[in-house]
């Protein structure tokens, strides 16, 4: 069984928790694009995993695999198999050779050229795009030469002037090329045995009737192609990107889980139709601790979008939907739910293509009652007030695909799952 996951929104829906549910009935986990700009939460038992590149199926043990579409910043995965080794989480991981390696120099580009920007973007300068740049320009340094000192350093010579050139030109230190190079070299000694081809391996255990769940990063709006550019990220984050990015033909993909908010959330610049600038949208941060795993930045919040959401089964094409955060809309009323926008004096039901555009558009809100009670407790879906299940209801009804878990806490048991309501 091959499983996809992706964020259905700007990232940040709580795919981490998800992936860690479903886990539990998966022999591999795999990462297949972005790096370290994105921030997977799971908490289990009280206790908070912030996971940046490291797959979310860790605390259920499996197989762990980071595949070659992914850019990975050394220091940060050694750090964060450090941090779980000393909880006494034991990893069984695997990285692709050729998966791109984000060097000292793309952070310092990162964080140059977004300062130099006058229509800033927000990245999470995390050394992203230019890692990418890299990729596509093939400059870049894989993981096969950072288990190479002799490999490694061969590649440096030979891209250091144009590095440094382009830090000169935005006003950075050169020197920034080579520094860091021999913690580098050590990690890769480190990871030299965890080296794979992560293709043969995926494709080896679907054969073998084994499952397989691919782990998205960040959201169909922040997609290189589909997103609201300029303000995405530098990947393909919608699901059609995972075949492509770990090497498995499309025909072996059994089902597709997009993760929604009950609400949506941004971080970083660009359109968000429904943002709340008031008291409600600083409450839904506050009470849905709206701040950015990566960064630590505010995040931007609103109501429930319906028409990007619309906009993001299409570019999925959803099998099922996992709802996240519902209780943190408890206590507001009414709750609305953002079901056309208004462009130029048109109403409109699916978003426009332009980003341009996007950013002109006025939401228009259905309004539906709210409830009060605490629901981060409730494990049934008939055990919640009347109101909260008419809204997931009007919100199946809008979107058309099945939403088939509900998550009201960010406790790995604060999961409500409908396959048990509806058989
Ligand atoms: P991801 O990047 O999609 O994995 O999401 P993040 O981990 O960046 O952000 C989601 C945040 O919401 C994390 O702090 C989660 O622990 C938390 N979370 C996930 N699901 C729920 C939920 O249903 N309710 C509440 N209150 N918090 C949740
Ligand atoms: P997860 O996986 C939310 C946003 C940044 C910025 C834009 C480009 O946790 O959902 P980048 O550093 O990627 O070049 O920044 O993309 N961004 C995210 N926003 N969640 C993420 O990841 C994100 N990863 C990148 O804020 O607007
Ligand atoms: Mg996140």
């Amino acid at each position: 069984m091959f499983t996809i996951l992706t964020g259905a929104q700007f990232g940040d829906e709580g795919k981490g928790k998800i992936i860690d549910i479903l886990s539990e009935s998966y022999d591999i986990v795999v990462r297949f694009q972005g790096g370290d700009n994105a921030g997977h939460t799971v908490v289990v038992g009280g206790k908070k995993f912030k996971l940046h590149l490291v797959p979310s199926g860790v605390l259920f043990g499996k197989r762990l695999l980071i595949g070659p579409g992914v850019v990975l910043n050394p220091r940060v995965l050694w750090d964060e198999i450090r941090a779980l080794t000393s909880e006494g989480v034991q990893l069984d991981l695997g990285i692709d050779a050729k998966t791109s390696i984000i060097m000292p120099y793309h952070i310092e580009l990162d964080r140059l050229s977004e300062k130099a920007r006058t229509n800033k973007i927000g990245t999470t300068s995390r050394g992203i795009g230019f890692a990418y740049m890299d990729k596509v320009s093939r400059e870049e340094i894989r993981m096969e030469d950072l288990t190479d000192p002799d490999l490694i350093e061969a590649k440096l010579m030979e891209i250091s002037l144009s590095k440094e050139k382009a830090i000169i030109q935005l006003g950075g230190d050169p020197s920034v090329v080579r520094q860091g190079l021999d913690e580098y070299i050590k990690i890769g000694q480190h990871l030299k045995d965890v080296v794979t081809d992560v293709s043969r391996e995926i494709n080896i255990a679907l054969l073998d009737e084994k499952s397989v769940l691919a782990e998205g990063a960040q959201g169909a709006f922040l997609d290189i192609v589909h997103g609201t550019q300029e303000f995405v990220t530098s990947s393909f984050t919608t699901a059609g990107s995972a075949c492509a990015n770990l090497g498995v033909g499309p025909v072996v993909v059994d089902n597709v889980v997009g993760v929604l908010k009950a609400y949506i959330t941004r971080v970083g610049e660009g359109p968000l139709p429904t943002e709340l600038k008031d008291e409600i949208g600083k409450r839904i941060r506050e009470v849905g601790g709206e701040y950015g795993t990566t960064t630590g930045r505010p995040r931007r919040c609103g109501w429930f979008d319906a028409v990007l959401a619309l906009k993001s089964i299409y570019l999925n094409g959803y099998t099922e939907l996992a709802l996240t955060k519902l209780d943190v809309l408890s206590g507001l009323d009414p709750v609305r739910i953002c079901v056309g926008y208004e462009l130029d004096g048109q109403k409109i039901g699916y978003p426009p293509e332009s980003t341009m555009l996007l950013a002109k558009c006025k939401p228009i809100y259905e309004d539906m009652p709210g409830w009060k009670n605490d629901i981060t407790d409730v494990l049934d879906f008939g055990d919640l007030p009347e109101n909260s299940k008419a809204y997931v209801e009007r919100l199946e009804d809008l979107l058309g695909v099945d939403i088939s878990a509900i998550s009201v806490g960010p406790g790995r048991e604060q999961t409500i799952y409908m396959e048990e309501t509806r058989s």
